[in-house]
């Protein structure tokens, strides 16, 4: 039976994208909700488009009360049964009970080459550090922010005037390609790190 993957985004969701339109024929999984924290991202059309229900959950009006974010974000999960839950450029900081309670479940793709550059501002930071090469992780969620085991690598070359844009936009082509081949491995139950190019 094919797994069922739940895919969180914000913002453009060009990554929620490259997932939905990977999960076809012999994949081993299906996207079942495109989930969103923000009712004016331009992805939840994309996602639409594509026949996956989204849900928005605004997490302004709980500010300061993470705790009940999370609540609502697992009672909406939980009506999608996800086996899978993907971070897709999900902006937000989850608890430890909320990390607790999907680990083993959840995958995240990192705009740097961790463990270098957790965080955000990665592609400026690597210009910063003047290094030769840039990338992007996915990476299983565990307890501490962008860690946990790492299931694929993708490699760019930093180029004479890059820019924090134009590397994130030469990252951005590898992520989607490298987090599709991610998860149709992982979904398939097999962790062995997938390294590009
Ligand atoms: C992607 O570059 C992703 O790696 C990054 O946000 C972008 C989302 O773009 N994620 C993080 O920075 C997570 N800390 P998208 O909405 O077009 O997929």
């Amino acid at each position: 039976m094919s797994k069922r993957v739940a895919i969180l985004f914000s913002g453009s969701g060009s990554n929620m994208v490259a997932l939905i339109d990977s999960m076809t024929g012999d994949h081993p999984a299906r996207p079942v909700v495109a989930v969103c924290n923000n009712a004016d991202a331009g992805g939840l059309a994309k996602a639409e488009a594509r026949g996956v229900p989204t849900e928005v959950i605004d997490h302004r009006p709980f500010k300061g009360d993470r705790a009940a974010f999370e609540s609502v974000l697992n009672e909406t999960l939980a009506r999608h049964a996800p086996d899978i839950i993907c971070f897709a450029g999900f902006m937000r900081i989850f608890t430890d009970t909320f990390i607790s309670h999907w680990q083993g479940r959840m995958i995240n793709i990192h705009p740097s080459l961790l463990p270098k550059y957790r965080g955000l501002n990665t592609h400026a930071r690597a210009l910063e550090a003047g290094e030769a090469e840039a990338g992007c992780t996915v990476h299983e969620v565990t307890l501490e922010l962008d860690d946990g085991p790492i299931l694929g690598q993708a490699r760019v070359p930093v180029l004479p005037g890059d820019t924090p844009q134009t590397l994130a936009a030469r990252v951005l082509e590898q992520e989607h390609i490298l987090y599709p081949a991610v998860l149709r491995r992982f979904a398939a139950g097999d962790r062995t790190p997938i390294r590009l190019p």
